[in-house]
């Protein structure tokens, strides 16, 4: 009935998530909160291998994007399910050595690391730098050699593909500040220079087109393009390059439209166009790697908030004539979920208490900032809900608690994880002590 498996609803018409009454989750661990179901996250990871396995005899490795949703527990649980990880700055990379993550299991991402982050990860041994430009390139080099090391790399392709996803996350197209450009030689340019870079070793081709897609058509296109690249290298260089990295983007459900491809569809159809391309054009197949971040946490998680106020006031709203609106306030907003604010992103938002009453009531969901821009959801149909009440907003596993800020000194939410029944927190609440703990 919701756009998640882990949601249910109990005899007393509370909303549940992986067992737990949501109402007894925010009394215990108070509001705001996000909750993850673990079950829920663990079987996602468990899709990616199954269908690297089914489709692609097992030649591949799914790695957590980690940028998702980053905290010690969530590496544990990932390494756990045997998938690799990939990190985005120093910060993930340290999270993720502190939770004892496999070096070896991760891809450095980054269109902008910093030297000292180099030296970290390669002090640290991880398995991939994803090299985004050629002043990177540079300095990997110069660096690995420093310390008597080879470094494994991937090099970020932009395979100008455009995807079909808000603007602000795409990322395939040839005006995207991530990676070399194809289509004018740039990226091959970079694989010639590998060849002049004696502490380097090209293992990879990487493209990403975006986030939140729904089609599989551009990551065939794009796979296409970067085995041409591979090709040419082989023809041109003699150079093998052995693994090809498929990028994350898989879309999710946070409303009732929204119909994602299951990921063993379009692990087939990838599959196909791998064989073919590579059959055509006289390749090995590539070990593959997918890059999935939103699709394994996204609708493992919700947040809880406890509603404030409500008010109605006047409004000239455009898009549904609505002369009054009325404003239901909640104790978090833009600082544990910023995403209505960046890409307008819509969401289901339910009352935990009367969960499978109908929502009837049009309203707009205000957070607690000093931004008139600092709402959760504008418009929605809520059941009917009064000050004190329980508020649960769906699909908030991915770039909630990942994004989330200390603007007007609001301090972050808990994180608790849920699994059988039993929940557990693995992310503390920010206290006011954390907040000015730097401060001098
Ligand atoms: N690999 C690379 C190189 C990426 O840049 C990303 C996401 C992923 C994998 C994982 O993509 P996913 O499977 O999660 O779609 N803050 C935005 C999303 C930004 C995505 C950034 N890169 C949002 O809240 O929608």
């Amino acid at each position: 009935m919701f756009v998640s498996d882990c949601l249910g609803v109990n005899d007393q018409g509370h909303l549940t998530i992986g067992g737990c009454d949501t109402l007894k989750l925010a009394e215990t661990f108070g509001t705001p909160l996000y909750v993850m179901d673990e079950e829920q996250i663990r079987r996602n990871c468990r899709q990616y291998r199954a269908s690297i396995e089914t489709c692609y005899q097992g030649r591949g490795l799914a790695l957590y994007a980690s940028k998702a949703f980053s905290c010690k527990e969530i590496c544990r649980i990932v390494r756990e399910e045997g998938l690799g990880l990939d990190v985005v700055s120093g910060g993930e990379l340290y999270t993720a050595i502190q939770a004892g993550f496999p070096a070896e299991r991760i891809h450095f991402h980054g269109n902008n690391k910093t030297p000292q982050e180099l030296e970290m990860a390669l002090d640290a041994g991880v398995g991939r730098f994803v090299v985004d430009n050629d002043t990177e390139m540079e300095c990997l080099d110069r660096l690995a050699g420093q310390k008597g090391k080879v470094a494994g790399i991937a090099l970020r392709i932009k395979p100008g593909v455009e995807a079909h996803t808000h603007e602000c996350i795409q990322t395939g197209q040839n005006d995207s500040k991530f990676g070399f450009t194809l289509e004018n030689g740039e990226a091959f340019a970079a694989i010639r220079a590998v060849q002049d870079a004696p502490n380097l070793c090209l293992k990879e081709l990487h493209s990403h087109i975006g986030s939140q897609i729904f089609e599989v058509e551009p990551f065939l296109l794009a796979t296409e393009k970067i085995l041409g690249l591979m090709t040419r290298a082989k023809r041109e260089l003699g150079m093998d390059i052995p693994e090809l990295n498929l990028g994350g983007g898989f879309g999710i459900q946070y409303v009732p439209a929204d119909q994602p491809v299951p990921i063993g569809a379009y692990m087939e159809k990838i599959s196909q166009v791998i064989a073919e391309k590579c059959r055509e054009w006289g390749l090995d197949t590539p070990y593959i790697y997918m890059e999935p971040g939103r699709s394994i946490v996204g609708q493992a998680g919700i947040t809880l908030y406890r509603v404030g106020s409500v008010k109605t006031t006047p409004a000239q709203d455009k898009e549904t004539g609505d002369t009054t609106r009325t404003y239901v306030s909640v104790d978090g907003g833009m600082t544990d979920n910023p995403r209505y604010a960046l890409y307008q992103s819509e969401y289901t938002v339910v009352a935990a208490q009367r969960a499978a009453d109908p929502a009837a009531e049009r309203v707009t969901i205000a957070g607690r900032c000093c931004e008139s821009g600092d709402l959760i959801q504008k418009n929605i149909l809520l059941q009917k809900v009064s000050p004190g009440d329980v508020l649960a907003v769906l699909s908030t596993g991915a770039y909630n608690y990942s994004m989330a800020s200390n603007y007007n000194r609001i301090p972050r939410p808990a994180v608790v994880m849920v699994r059988n029944g039993q929940p557990r927190i693995v992310v503390q609440r920010e206290s006011y002590e954390d907040l000015i703990r730097n401060d001098i």
